[in-house]
């Protein structure tokens, strides 16, 4: 599912190049109900990996597959979720959910248990305008979780919340991926937040994986530990040093 370069792509990393290059390799694909976390400088294809599994992207060569699905225009198991949360501010809260739900005979339904999981029910009528950015991501999480993806893709979602905020919905997302048992990736800037909530943390580098971190560490995970420390610490150093 995830991808690498066959070879070494030119300094001015550019797009079209990186599209044909991406291809499949087995080792980094994530299994069934796994978290995966993917780190790497700015501009590395981060966001274009997520958009090509979710099926927004065509690659110009190669192919992509989930399972033994092969992604064929937009990728119905798969859902991403960004920094802004991009609600139609013309929809309620719980209309701007439904819209995601598939069994279109269940869509009321479907919002109001996925506004639950998230601790948003009673806000169901409002208009996302008056909602807190970190309320938003939440609502933004139970569209995800509506949508019955099996698949979530998560592009820096928290990257535009306060440091409170943020720890809270990483303890959200670890909980609901825990109960829901959907397949994520997350990408993300933050070492501590993808060693915090991922089964591996992956290192790009000019769209090609050139690193794997196991993370053994039990959950909920001791961030104040040794282990976590130094992991985290490895993690920057290969980051940075890249
Ligand atoms: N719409 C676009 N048109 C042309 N080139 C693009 C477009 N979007 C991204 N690129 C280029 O493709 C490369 C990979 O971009 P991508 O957005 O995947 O990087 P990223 O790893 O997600 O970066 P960041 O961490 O800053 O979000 C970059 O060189 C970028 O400039
Ligand atoms: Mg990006």
């Amino acid at each position: 599912m995830a991808s690498t370069l066959e070879s070494e792509l030119p300094a001015s990393l550019n797009r079209e190049a990186l599209m044909q290059t991406l291809e499949t390799r087995e080792t980094s694909r994530p299994s069934e109900g796994e978290m995966v976390a993917i780190v790497g400088k700015s501009g590395c294809g981060k966001s274009t990996l997520l958009r090509l599994l979710a099926g927004l992207e065509r690659p110009t060569e190669g192919t992509i597959s989930v399972d033994c699905d092969l992604v064929n225009g937009r990728n119905r198991s798969a859902r991403l979720m960004f920094q802004e949360s991009a609600l139609l501010p013309w929809n309620t809260v719980s209309e701007n959910v439904a819209l995601a739900a598939p069994d279109r005979a269940r869509r009321r339904e479907s919002a109001l248990e996925a506004l639950r999981q998230v601790g948003l029910a009673h806000r169901a009528k409002d208009w996302p305008a008056i909602l807190s950015g970190g309320q938003r991501q939440r609502i933004a999480l139970a569209r995800a979780l509506a949508s019955e993806a099996r698949l979530i893709l998560f592009d820096e979602p928290l990257g535009a919340l306060d440091a409170l905020t943020r720890l809270e919905m990483q303890n959200l997302i670890e909980k609901l991926w825990q109960q829901r048992g959907f397949t994520a990736i997350l990408v993300t800037h933050d070492v501590e937040e993808a060693i915090a909530l991922a089964d591996r943390v992956l290192l790009m580098r000019h769209g090609e994986f050139r690193h794997e971190s196991l993370v053994s560490l039990s959950r909920p995970r001791d961030r104040a530990g040794a282990e976590f420390a130094a992991l985290k610490a490895e993690i920057l150093s290969r980051v940075l040093a890249e």
